[in-house]
């Protein structure tokens, strides 16, 4: 998978479908010479020709160029481009030395190949096995220092995925300043590239945004701390035309939860670099003699047929080597959270009524929301006194009473936090992390905790472990509801090292967490959706989606979010929005980690009765929705529609999704579903009939108008062993609601 020619001094990392060449050129430079499609032969001397012939006149740099090499400074493409030296397309890595300098100036000094891969200390990561993947660990060497890179490429065997991440090692008897380190780069031929982006705000957490890549470059970033909808880490650089099926992708995503930043641009000779880093906007980290550095890894996903190839190896990828084990195929609980149906007003009895009234309906599990702490009874207080308020609640009487019923139980908690009105802060006003020159900015009334500092984050952890120590909880709510600002701590302002360390306390804090109750079904949230990325998923194998349970609002946020994510990962809950039906709005929530937020009290017989028979489907579907390869068939960001389909992997079984944003009277529509066995019959349960495979996926399905406004459906295919003959049946030609569940 990993070979290194000593002759050519030509690295190639492949498997069956992609292809990653590296050469070490004659000054030791590392230049990219091909990403792509499987490419068995390369001949380097036609692609440094390629660059000789067309840049001849340019300044090659003479120790090396002869007839039969073209190296240039500021034109070849890097693995690791310098810094304020001839190329200056945008550094990988930028250090302050000693005596000021920032040049930075990296050669090859050795490389080993392992089975395996390695992972970054103290840093989320994807875990594989020495089966799965090799990795290539190419060490360079600063051309004056004594400071080392060690740049990993780990490749898989049976994923188009390169896994990359990168260490710094100061053998200086100086102190360094880092002040930029990128976690991969990519310099490649311009092919008419295009951005796909995922940008948002609060209750509108993900909304496709799709960019040319040009000269006047683009930054793709997030600069709020922790939380922050700016940008989600998840990006594609796709072939202009591109479709969901057609073309070269690659997808990047960061397994990380702080502040990065992609830089994307075309060159003066219209080659694409892309950066993918922590944001140097707000970092720099000094490291002392024999300190190192490790960055966040980043994932770069390759297809060559289009964008629902790269969804699928996300997907497969994240479920098999990032969420823990135990919980990728468990059944996971369908809950009901207090949060939408009662905010902070409830007491013992309203829960021990919600949890009968959840028992009646099927539901596995009560979540107990904000407020059950402190004197918290409105979002200005008490955040970081983890005591259960007694004088509100009897949290063992509700939790007994919930296990006696044979369900489960579920806390909120928002541990990284501290409320201005809080004993805790009374206490231990150092413990909030803001500058102290400046009066500090309150958001939802509160402030960040300090865990850059390890007191901190021991302190959190023991209040932690007072409640779940005590209380036998079997899923906890992880909120984190305000981002980072005015930043400094208590007797340290090096803002530079803040950002990140925070993220590392984060992290700390959040793996005592798992280790201790690695049983607990964690579900991790921040204002809805703000946090949704690779580092939360390594801790919590669910995040809370958005705040916004409308349904239309919804489609979109989850198309887009399904892009990067496993539907497995998608916290989607039905709320009582007036938009749609109980029915469709369990449709919309279906294709996530399903429940309800609502007051099952307010509801009608008829729409519980309903939940009953939605909550025994869900069950049903479960094993495809989660385990089931996703195929994007119509984007609700370009069309009228959002279409998918969800394929289980033996092909047996699939389940259709379509919804309509606007009425549509006169117009032909056909489902083509994806991703079906040609050969085999499926039994649809849209209009109760038994086609092949090929039928479904060439001639669809018909779902022409008239169509109503916000029209949800649903539907199953199964294989069945024969063809049953197929009836005429008129009646299936016009789409009926009530038949899609
Ligand atoms: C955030 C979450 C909500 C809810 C509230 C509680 O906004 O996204 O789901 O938990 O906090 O304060």
């Amino acid at each position: 998978m990993i070979d290194f020619n000593k002759k050519t001094n030509i690295f190639h990392l492949h498997n069956k479908e992609f292809s990653y060449y590296i050469g070490i050129n004659p000054l030791g430079i590392l230049i990219h010479l091909y990403s792509g499609e499987f490419l068995s032969e390369l001949y380097p001397e036609r692609v440094t020709e390629r660059y000789a012939e067309r840049f001849a006149f340019l300044d090659g740099d003479k120790e090396v160029c002869d007839e039969s090499y073209y190296y240039s400074e500021l034109s070849s493409l890097h693995e690791c481009a310098s810094n304020l030296k001839a190329d200056r397309r945008g550094s990988f890595i930028t250090i302050e030395h000693h005596n000021n300098s920032t040049i930075t100036d990296f050669r090859y000094h050795s490389h080993k190949i392992i089975k395996g891969k390695v992972n970054p200390k103290g840093l989320p990561h994807f875990k594989a096995s020495e089966n799965e993947c090799e990795t290539l660990i190419i060490t360079l060497k600063d051309v004056n220092e004594e400071i080392y890179l060690e740049l990993n490429y780990t490749l898989f065997k049976d994923l188009n995925v390169l896994i990359r991440s990168n260490k710094l090692i100061n053998k200086t008897s100086n102190l360094i300043k880092l002040k930029r380190i990128s976690s991969l780069e990519l310099d490649i031929p311009n092919k008419d590239y295009e951005v796909l982006s995922l940008h948002g705000t609060w209750a509108n957490d993900r909304e496709v945004e799709i960019n040319k890549v040009t000269h006047a470059g683009m930054i793709i970033d997030e600069n709020h701390g922790a939380r922050g909808f700016k940008h989600n880490p998840g990006i594609l650089l796709k072939e202009k035309n591109s479709t969901l099926d057609y073309g070269e992708v690659y997808g990047f995503n960061l397994v990380y939860s702080g502040n990065f930043k992609y830089e994307i641009g075309l060159d003066q000779w219209d080659q694409v670099r892309l950066l993918a880093m922590l944001n140097d906007d707000t970092f720099s980290f000094n490291l002392d003699k024999n300190e190192t550095f490790e960055t966040p890894e980043c994932v770069m996903v390759y297809s060559n047929s289009g964008i629902n190839k790269v969804s699928q190896t996300f997907h497969d990828l994240i479920r098999d080597n990032l969420i823990e084990k135990e919980f990728v195929k468990k059944e996971r609980p369908i809950l009901i959270n207090s949060w939408e149906g009662f905010y902070f007003d409830f007491d013992t009895n309203r829960i021990k009524k919600l949890i009968d009234e959840a028992k009646e309906v099927n539901i596995d599990l009560v979540v107990l929301d904000d407020g059950w702490f402190g004197k918290r009874n409105a979002d200005n207080s008490s955040l970081g006194d983890w005591t259960v308020n007694n004088e509100k609640i009897n949290l063992k009487e509700v939790i007994d009473y919930a296990h006696s019923k044979d369900m489960k139980f579920g806390l909120w908690v928002e541990p990284e936090m501290i409320s201005y009105d809080s004993d805790l802060y009374r206490a231990h006003p150092e413990f909030a992390l803001f500058n102290r020159d400046h009066k500090p900015t309150l958001l939802r009334h509160q402030l960040v905790l300090d865990l850059t500092n390890d007191e901190v984050v021991d302190y959190v952890f023991d209040k932690l472990k007072n409640i779940f120590d005590n209380y036998p909880i079997d899923y906890c709510k992880w909120d984190f509801n305000r981002h980072l600002a005015d930043i400094g701590t208590f007797d340290n302002n090096n803002e530079g090292e803040i950002y990140h360390r925070f993220i590392l306390g984060t992290y700390k804090l959040l793996s005592k967490f798992k280790e201790r109750y690695p049983h607990i079904l964690l579900e991790t949230c921040s204002a809805g959706g703000g946090r949704f990325d690779l580092g939360m998923l390594y801790y919590s194998p669910q995040i809370w989606c958005s705040d916004n349970t409308n349904p239309y609002s919804r489609v979109l946020i989850q198309y887009a979010t399904n892009i990067f994510y496993p539907l497995s990962t998608i916290g989607s809950h039905v709320s009582a929005d007036k938009a749609l039906s109980i029915q469709d709005k369990a449709i919309v929530a279906a294709f996530g980690t399903f429940g309800y937020e609502l007051d099952l009290s307010k509801l009608s017989e008829e729409d519980k009765a309903k939940i009953v028979e939605i909550n025994k489907l869900i069950r049903d579907w479960h094993h495809i929705v989660t385990l089931g390869d996703y195929y994007a068939i119509s984007s609700p960001f370009e069309s009228n529609f959002s279409t998918f389909n969800i394929v289980s992997k033996e092909k047996k079984e699939a389940l259709v999704f379509n919804f309509n944003f606007r009425p549509e009277q006169t117009k032909g529509r056909f489902i083509r579903v994806k991703g079906l066995d040609k050969n085999k019959n499926y039994f649809n349960s849209l209009t109760n009939d038994v086609y092949k495979g090929d039928f479904y996926m060439n001639v669809g399905i018909n779902i022409s108008a008239p169509i109503k406004e916000g029209m949800t459906m649903m539907f199953v295919l199964k294989e069945v062993n024969s063809l049953i003959k197929v009836v005429a049946n008129k009646k299936a030609h016009a789409v009926k609601r009530e038949k899609l569940m």
